[in-house]
């Protein structure tokens, strides 16, 4: 978005089946091919490699052809209600079809919690819980089946590109879009994202890695300076992308608005051309965000394959990409071979999520079988903080439960922006500010009151909350009171402070003073501070639940299902714990938050450099509210000694581990290690998620992801292990840990998965 408050609003060639099958079958697949696809259009052939359909492409297309698939249009329009611009679908961007070239329409649509229109226009469709309640589960086939379905429903609803895979690292817990991220650690969010990013492509959906890089903060988003020394960046934020990107093989990675090193993202050479494309050989395209291109020549140069709705005034100052790149070329000021790369990387990322061969048309969704997917993800993501006395779960026959706050008596929220997903029917809740953008705040129709109701005998009640004194009468009245609290943030502005917005600390304070057996239930965009954490029973981290929230937050809270979320990021107690006290002119008017100060140019994120999260509260020897990695459940588990191995370039932990207590459980056992020299933090390594009946005991290894063992040498342009010792940690959380193991590891070249020992 260039004008804040205007806008309302695998990749080696995978062979297709049919040619698998026909290999098998021992027949020829090149004259099998060629009998089956006109020798005029090649590029159609799916028994040829993306990148040779791609280079026939390029081969055959007119100029005005190329230049067409290196700008998009937006598909909505400024104006909320009014119809979209022909060919546009209410979305953020389209590029009309190449009927002479077989090729579809592409047409974009966000986001990575489902399909998302602008203007949060629609029907309406299935809504996942947010990225950090995604990454809390730890699991990557959660993630995975997150995106197979929201892939299949934007397929379902002819979209063949997702703005969908945000890998921004939470260097600040006031990041207003934390909540379409996945944490702090880069292996845990490159990880989680790129198994979403597996899922959407599966689908025959182009998924997109963004925004790229160093996003992280939304204030003065459009031109902040964010700093951060090369080495640093490669070892945490470049990190989380480079393992989304070589994990989830999307086929668009999108630059970010604000600038690195002085230089705007998407005209960024070391970013685009050096980094991403040279090192990582990348080889799908960059788009641009939308507003997020300044110049013609330097862009092309440094990278940038497609300019997104360069067509919208409120976004690009002009159409760098459409008039202005073909004069360029004219003058020789951006060679054609230029102009023919960017072709190629699109049409060949078009050619691998089989976007032409499977083309996206409007078919039936299934949304009750998607709202039970995204369910299960909310389920396995919300996160236990406290349970004091074992207050959870609680027993059908409890007496009389208040349920309090938060419209609990009708959805849940879910974050502001371009991601936000309109629920069927629309919101639950209509109304609360902002209803323009950066809302509409959205509600999804999953009510917390009703599915505790259907779960207990005794007496449900409810208190909306605005009358803090009515609240804390229901509470002494009933045996047990369920209070939820909201922290709702959104694209384009971060929150000012840690802390809940409005009265819902004093809220909090009052009914837990009322009633011992207080319980909060959290829906966040990420940490707030909790100065009533002492006096309450328990605390349930629900994230933006999705579609289903009400019905998982209500499971979790009955004991139906055991919580086994994991803090994907550490929880701060309070703002004098991070690395920058204040964002300077943070917050938004329109909800009572009014900005303090002017935005600042810069970020300074050297001062924590590559010890994001859990690494800073280590290197600076502070202890937070609840540690990264850190979540309860029913019961308890024992490890024993934590055994390694290192063979074929891999270390591996080996331990058991029982769940000593009475109920089913899940545990996320976690490897850190800690690289030998000195003033060295420790870093995940792996990690896994075991079931355990009752009495179980299990016998697990964790296998080391060979890149946390390195360190990034700019020198080499890789990953270099150094030989030495190398402290092995069995952790319950990032700071808690049930055993250490040391190893002796000899030089090495490393790579995500393998290091190869150095003579
Ligand atoms: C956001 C992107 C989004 C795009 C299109 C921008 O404002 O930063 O994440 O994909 O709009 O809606």
């Amino acid at each position: 978005m260039a004008i804040e408050g205007v806008r309302f609003q695998g990749w080696m060639g995978r062979l297709s089946l049919l040619a698998l099958s026909m290999a098998v079958a021992g027949i020829s697949i090149t004259a099998a091919a060629e009998a089956a696809t006109p020798t005029a259009r090649p590029w159609l052939n799916p028994a040829l490699s993306p990148d040779q359909r791609a280079s026939a492409l390029v081969k055959a297309m007119t100029p005005a052809e190329k230049f067409r698939l290196i700008h998009s249009d937006y598909g909505a329009t400024m104006v909320p209600g009014e119809i979209s611009p022909a060919g546009g679908k209410h979305n953020a961007a389209f590029i009309p079809a190449m009927p002479r070239l077989g090729l579809p329409s592409i047409q974009e649509t966000d986001a990575g919690l489902g399909v998302a229109l602008q203007h949060a226009y629609g029907d309406g469709d299935t809504a996942l819980p947010s990225g950090l309640s995604t990454a809390s589960s730890f699991d990557p086939a959660i993630a995975q089946a997150g995106g197979a379905m929201i892939g299949s429903e934007a397929h379902k609803l002819g979209f063949n590109v997702m703005l969908a895979g945000g890998v921004d690292l939470m260097r600040d817990p006031r990041n207003g879009r934390n909540f379409e991220y996945a944490g702090e650690d880069p292996l845990l969010a490159g990880t989680i994202v790129g198994a979403a990013v597996r899922g959407i492509e599966s689908a025959h959906v182009v998924s997109t890695v963004k925004h790229y890089a160093l996003n992280d903060q939304e204030t003065n988003r459009n031109a902040i300076d964010a700093q951060l020394d090369h080495t640093a960046a490669r070892e945490s934020d470049l990190l989380a992308f480079q393992i989304a990107i070589e994990t989830g093989h999307p086929g668009s990675v999108m630059c970010s608005y604000n600038r690195v090193d002085s230089v705007y993202a998407c005209e960024n050479d070391w970013l685009l051309n050096q980094v991403l494309k040279r090192d990582w050989k990348y080889p799908g395209f960059v788009m641009s965000d939308w507003g997020g291109v300044h110049s013609t020549v330097a862009a092309a140069q440094a990278g940038l394959d497609q300019e997104s709705a360069g067509n919208e005034p409120a976004f690009d100052k002009q159409e760098f990409f459409g008039k202005p790149l073909q004069d360029a070329v004219a003058a020789g000021k951006v060679p054609q071979s230029r102009i023919d790369d960017m072709v190629h990387r699109i049409a060949r990322s078009l050619f691998a999520a089989g976007v032409v061969q499977y083309p996206a048309k409007v078919a039936p969704i299934d949304y009750r079988a998607d709202a039970l997917v995204s369910q299960h993800a909310a389920e396995a993501g919300t996160v236990l903080l406290r349970n004091q006395d074992a207050l959870l779960p609680l027993s059908p026959q409890t007496a009389s439960i208040a349920v309090i706050g938060s419209h609990a008596d009708k959805g849940v929220v879910t974050g502001g922006g371009s991601s936000a997903v309109k629920p069927r029917g629309g919101s639950a809740v209509t109304g609360v500010v902002p209803t323009e953008w950066p809302g509409p705040r959205i509600y999804q129709p999953s009510a917390p009151l009703a599915a505790i109701a259907k779960r207990t005998h005794g007496k449900v009640s409810y208190a909306s909350g605005d009358d803090i004194a009515a609240a804390a009468k229901l509470a002494a009245q009933s045996k047990v009171a369920v209070v939820f609290v909201t922290q709702w943030t959104s694209e384009s502005f971060d929150a000012p402070s840690m802390a809940l917005p409005g009265n819902q600390d004093a809220l909090v304070a009052a009914v837990a003073k009322a009633n011992p057996h207080t319980i909060v239930v959290l829906e966040n965009n990420g940490p707030v501070s909790m100065p009533w954490l002492d006096n309450v029973g328990a605390v349930m981290e629900a994230w933006y639940p999705g579609v289903k929230g009400g019905e998982a937050i209500a499971r979790l809270l009955f004991g139906e299902v055991a919580p086994s979320g994991h803090l994907p990021v550490s929880w701060p107690r309070d703002e004098s714990q991070l690395p920058r006290a204040t964002i300077p002119g943070a917050g938004l008017a329109a909800i009572g938050l009014t900005p303090q100060g002017r935005p600042a140019a810069s970020v300074d994120y050297n001062i924590e450099g590559a010890d994001v999260g859990y690494r800073w509260f280590q290197k600076r020897g502070i202890t937070p509210l609840f540690p990264f990695g850190y979540g309860l459940t029913y019961t308890q588990f024992d490890y024993g000694k934590p055994t390694l191995t290192a063979a074929d370039g891999t270390v591996k932990m080996s331990f058991s581990i029982k769940n000593t207590g009475k109920r089913n459980g899940v545990a996320v056992p976690q490897m850190y290690v800690t690289p030998p020299g000195t003033d060295r933090t420790r870093r995940l390594a792996g990690w896994q998620r075991v079931e355990l009946k009752p009495g179980q005991t299990r016998q697990v290894t964790i296998r080391a992801s060979a890149i946390r063992l390195a360190d990034f040498d700019e020198a080499a342009h890789g990953w270099k292990r150094a030989a030495g010792n190398y402290s092995f940690e069995l952790g319950q959380s990032a700071a808690s840990f049930a055993g250490t193991a040391t190893l002796q590891l000899a030089a090495a070249n490393c790579t995500l998965t393998t290091c190869k020992t150095t003579p």
